[in-house]
C-alpha cells in the first residue's frame, strides 16, 4: 500500500466520464447465488483487510491514481479482498463480469453493490430535478423515480446517488439544476417523494434501488455560488433550512447518505463529525451508511485539513464516514491504523455492518447478477415514455402569456419559425445526467412541434449563432462524453446564422424561440457569474421581436436566467428547464394546448445575478421592503425578484377566497386546520398550486417574512370551485431557535396566507398560547 501525491478530484471525473460512451449490451443468462448469510456471522469470518475492502468503493474503470494509492488494480483488489461497492460500470455485461469476480473468486464470495448516478432517469430520462420540483407534484415525481429505479435495477445497478436535496438560494451555483430549489418545505416533499420512488416501501424489492441522499450538507451555499467553494452556514440556518430535506429523506427511510465536497464552517463535510455523527446518527438515529463524494477522502489533503493520506483516512473514518468513494485512501491506510491501535476493530465492525446488512437486504447474496435478457423489454416499456411526457407537461412553468398568445391554434397558423441554438437540441435537453440513455431516443423541440402540426403548417428552422461556455468544462475535454459544446464559429459564420434566424422569423406567422443553456452550462463545475442569455442570444431575441411577429420564448436551462427585457417585450415565456427524452413532445403539447401548464417556480427568479443570494423566506429586518418609503435595498434596481417563489401561470385563471383558520387561539402543541376556497374563473380546465404560508410575528428569534407550510396541486374544470384543507401542527410551527439552541414552538401571534405564489394576499391569523 503506497501513499501518493495530493491530487484534485478532476482526474477521477475525467476518467469516470470515459465510461459514458459504452453502450448497454445484452447477452448472458441469470445465475443464482448463495442464500443470505447473517451479517454478524459474516463479519466474524472476515479478515481486517476484507473488512476494509467493504469500506471501499472502487472505480469501475481505470483510474491510475487509485492504482497508485492502493498498489493494485481494482479488479485484483476484488479478487483478493472483495469490495464494498464499484461505481460507474457502464454496461450490464460488465457489471456481471465484475460480480463474477467477487462471487466466484473472492474468499468469502461477498457480492458487490453497484452504484451509479441515476438522478432523473436511467434510460428514460425525465425532466431534471429542478423541473420536477416545479411540478409541485410529489406523486408524479415518485412515479418517475420508480421507473428510473426499475430500469437501473434491471441493468444491474442497486444503488443510485440521488436524490440531491441541497437547498440552492444562489442561481450562480451550477448544481441548482440537480435539486428542488430554495425552499426547505418543498425540498423536503421532493426529497421524500424521490426516496419513495427509488426505494419503494422496501428497497429489497427486485424493481427498486437504494437511494443516497446528497450532498451532506450545505453544498448549495458555496461562497459566491462558485462550485466546490466553502460554505459558511450558521447553526440556525443549518437546522431550519439546509438540513431539513435531509431529515425528510432519513425519515422516509433512505438507505445511505453522501458527504459533500466543500468545507462547512472550515471543516470539510467529509471529515465533519458534527454532521455525520452528532446530527445524522445521534440526533436523527440514521442506521444506514455514509459514502464520501468521489475522491473526497483524499481531497481532505487538498483542503489543507489532513496532512497526508493516513491522516485523511483517519479523520474521515473518525468523523463517521463508512465508505470511501474511489479514492483508495481507506484501502491504503485503515488496516494499518487498526494494527497500530489508533482505530479499534469494534469501530471497523460498526462501520462495515450496515454495508453488509444493505447487501443482504437487497437480496444480493441470492441474486447477485443482472438478468440481461430482461433488459431491452424493461428499458423500452412504452408506458415509461408516457410517464416522461406527462412529467414534462406538469413541470414546465408559464412565466408570461400576453393577450393569451398561448396556446397556439394550429388551424389558424400557416407557418411557424422554430429558431434558436437549442431548438433542434437532443442531448442538451437531458442536462448533465443523461449518459445511460441511447442516441435517437430524445425528441427535440423542433421535432415535437413538427410531429404536432403535421403537414398542415409549414415549420422552418434556423439555429442562430452557436453558444459556448467561455471557459470549457473539464467534462467536455473527454472524448465520448455525450454532451458537447456547440462548435466555435467565425464572426462571419455567426453573423450569417444570426441573419438567417431573423429572416426565418420574419417569414413566419409566429416564432418559437428556443434559448438558454446547453447542458454543459449547468450542473457540476458549471457555475457562472452572470445569468444573461449568453453568446448573442439576447441580441437575437431582440431582433426577432423587432420583426413585429408574435414570439414565444421557450427556455431550456438549469437555473433562472436574466430575462428582464423579454419579460416586458416577448409575448409568451415558457420555462422548460432540461425536460429529458420526451421534452419536444411534452412542450409541443403545452404550446398547442393539448396540455395546460401548471408548474410553479421552486426558486425566486432574480432580475440580476447581483441580487444573489435571493430567497423569499428572509427575515423582515429593520426596513421591510413593503414599507411605503423604502421599496428597494438598491438604488439602481428593485431588490425583489422578477418572478416570486411559487409563481406560475395557466391558460385559465384562479381566484382564492374564504381563508379560514379553525381557531383564533390554540395551545402550543396543538394543531390548527386551515381551509381556503379556490375557483377556476377562466374558460378551460387547468391546474394551480394552492400554497400556504405562515409568519411568526415575534419570538426568541426573528422569523422569516413568510415560510411555505403546505401546498396542493389541484385540477379544476372551468367554473369549478374546491375547498383545500391544510393542517398546521407542531411540525409546521416549530423552528430551531438560535437562542434556546433547540426546536421550539412559541406562544406568539401568527399570520397565514394562501394563494398561488409567495406574494399571496389572502390573509388570516391565529395566536398560540402557552
Ligand atoms: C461527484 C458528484 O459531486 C456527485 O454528485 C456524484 O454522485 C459523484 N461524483 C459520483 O458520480
Amino acid at each position: 500500500m503506497k501513499s501518493c501525491r495530493p491530487r484534485d478530484g478532476r482526474s477521477l471525473f475525467a476518467i469516470r466520464s470515459l465510461a459514458f460512451f459504452v453502450v448497454i449490451q445484452i447477452c448472458s443468462l441469470p445465475l443464482w447465488g448463495q442464500s443470505s448469510p447473517n451479517a454478524r456471522d459474516l463479519l466474524s469470518k472476515m479478515t481486517l483487510e476484507e473488512k476494509v475492502a467493504q469500506l471501499s468503493q472502487l472505480p469501475g474503470f481505470p483510474v491510475p491514481d487509485f492504482i497508485q494509492q492502493v498498489g493494485m488494480k481494482p479488479e485484483d483488489m476484488v479478487r483478493k479482498y472483495g469490495a464494498g461497492s464499484v461505481l460507474w460500470v457502464p454496461t450490464t455485461k460488465e457489471i456481471n463480469r465484475w460480480q463474477h469476480i467477487a462471487v466466484d473468486e473472492s474468499r468469502l464470495h461477498i457480492p458487490i453493490l453497484f452504484g451509479l448516478d441515476v438522478i432523473h432517469g436511467y434510460h428514460t430520462i425525465f425532466p431534471a430535478p429542478i423541473a420536477m420540483a416545479s411540478s409541485w407534484d410529489p406523486k408524479m415525481v415518485e412515479g418517475a423515480q420508480s421507473v428510473a429505479a426499475k430500469e437501473a435495477r434491471t441493468a444491474g445497478i442497486q444503488w443510485t446517488f440521488g436524490p440531491m436535496v441541497d437547498i440552492a438560494r444562489d442561481a450562480r451555483w451550477g448544481r441548482m439544476v440537480e435539486g428542488a430549489g430554495e425552499d426547505p418545505y418543498l425540498g423536503s416533499a421532493m426529497a421524500r417523494a424521490q426516496v419513495l420512488g427509488f426505494q419503494g416501501a422496501d428497497f429489497s424489492a427486485p424493481d427498486r434501488v437504494m437511494a443516497c441522499v446528497k450532498h451532506f450538507a450545505g453544498y448549495g451555499a458555496a461562497d459566491g455560488g462558485r462550485d466546490y467553494d466553502s460554505s459558511y452556514i450558521p447553526e440556525e440556518a443549518m437546522w431550519n433550512v439546509y438540513l431539513r430535506p435531509f431529515k425528510a429523506a432519513v425519515d422516509a427511510g433512505v438507505g445511505s447518505v453522501m458527504s459533500a465536497y466543500m468545507d462547512l464552517n472550515d471543516v470539510p463535510a467529509t471529515g465533519n463529525r458534527w454532521l455525520m455523527h452528532d446530527v445524522l446518527r445521534e440526533a436523527w438515529g440514521f442506521k444506514g451508511f455514509v459514502v464520501s463524494d468521489a475522491s473526497a477522502v483524499h481531497s481532505l489533503i487538498v483542503h489543507g485539513y489532513a496532512r497526508d493520506g493516513d491522516d485523511a483516512a483517519y479523520k474521515a473514518f473518525s468523523a463517521g464516514l463508512n465508505m470511501d468513494m474511489a479514492s483508495g485512501t481507506y484501502a491504503a491506510f485503515l488496516a494499518a491504523q487498526v494494527k497500530q491501535g489508533r482505530i479499534s476493530m469494534k469501530e471497523i465492525d460498526a462501520a462495515v455492518l450496515p454495508i453488509l446488512e444493505t447487501k443482504i437486504r437487497l437480496g444480493l447474496f441470492e441474486h447477485p447478477y443482472a438478468d440481461e435478457g430482461k433488459l431491452e423489454q424493461v428499458l423500452n416499456a412504452p408506458e415509461s415514455l408516457q410517464i416522461a411526457r406527462t412529467a414534462v407537461q406538469r413541470s414546465v412553468v408559464l412565466l408570461r402569456n400576453e393577450k393569451n398568445l398561448l396556446p397556439l391554434d394550429k388551424t389558424q397558423i400557416k407557418s411557424i419559425a422554430v429558431v434558436g441554438p437549442l431548438a433542434d437540441a437532443e442531448s442538451d435537453l437531458l442536462g448533465m445526467w443523461g449518459a445511460m440513455t441511447r442516441p435517437g431516443k430524445t425528441v427535440s423541440i423542433l421535432q415535437g412541434i413538427r410531429d404536432k402540426v403535421g403537414d398542415a403548417v409549414k415549420v422552418e428552422f434556423a439555429h442562430g449563432p452557436n453558444i459556448r461556455r467561455d471557459i470549457p468544462s473539464f467534462f467536455e475535454n473527454i472524448p465520448f462524453v455525450p454532451i458537447k459544446e456547440q462548435p466555435k464559429q467565425t464572426e462571419e459564420e455567426a453573423r450569417k446564422a444570426f441573419d438567417d434566424a431573423v429572416a426565418t422569423a420574419k417569414n413566419a406567422d409566429v416564432t418559437v424561440l428556443v434559448m438558454g443553456e446547453i447542458a454543459l452550462m449547468s450542473g457540476e463545475a458549471a457555475s457562472r457569474s452572470s445569468l444573461k442569455l449568453s453568446g448573442g442570444q439576447e441580441a437575437l431575441l431582440e431582433a426577432v421581436v423587432a420583426t413585429g411577429r408574435p414570439v414565444i420564448l421557450v427556455l431550456v436551462n438549469g437555473r433562472p436566467l436574466e430575462i428582464n427585457w423579454a419579460a416586458e417585450h416577448v409575448g409568451a415565456i415558457l420555462e422548460t428547464w432540461y425536460p429529458g427524452n420526451q421534452g419536444g413532445n411534452g412542450i409541443a403539447d403545452i404550446l398547442f394546448g393539448d396540455a395546460t401548464p401548471g408548474g410553479h417556480l421552486p426558486v425566486s427568479w432574480p432580475r440580476s445575478s447581483a441580487q444573489l443570494p435571493l430567497y423569499y423566506n428572509h427575515t423582515r429586518t429593520h426596513a421591510p421592503e413593503d414599507a411605503p418609503n423604502f421599496t428597494s435595498r438598491y438604488w439602481d434596481i428593485s431588490s425583489k425578484p422578477l418572478y416570486p417563489f411559487g409563481y406560475g401561470l395557466s391558460y385559465t385563471s384562479f381566484a382564492f377566497d374564504n381563508l379560514k383558520v379553525s381557531q383564533a387561539e390554540a395551545k402550543v402543541g396543538s394543531s390548527l386546520q386551515v381551509s381556503v376556497d379556490v375557483a377556476n374563473t377562466g374558460s378551460r380546465a387547468g391546474d394551480t398550486v394552492v400554497q400556504l404560508y405562515i409568519h411568526q410575528r415575534a419570538g426568541s428569534a426573528s422569523r422569516p417574512v413568510r415560510e411555505l407550510k403546505g401546498f396542493q396541486r389541484v385540477n379544476l374544470a372551468a367554473g369549478a370551485k374546491q375547498t383545500i384543507h391544510f393542517t398546521l401542527g407542531p411540525e409546521e410551527l416549530q423552528f430551531w431557535s438560535p437562542v434556546k439552541k433547540t426546536w421550539v414552538v412559541e406562544p406568539e401571534q401568527f399570520d397565514v396566507w394562501a394563494g398561488e405564489d409567495s406574494t399571496a394576499k389572502l390573509h388570516g391569523e391565529f395566536h398560540l398560547t402557552p
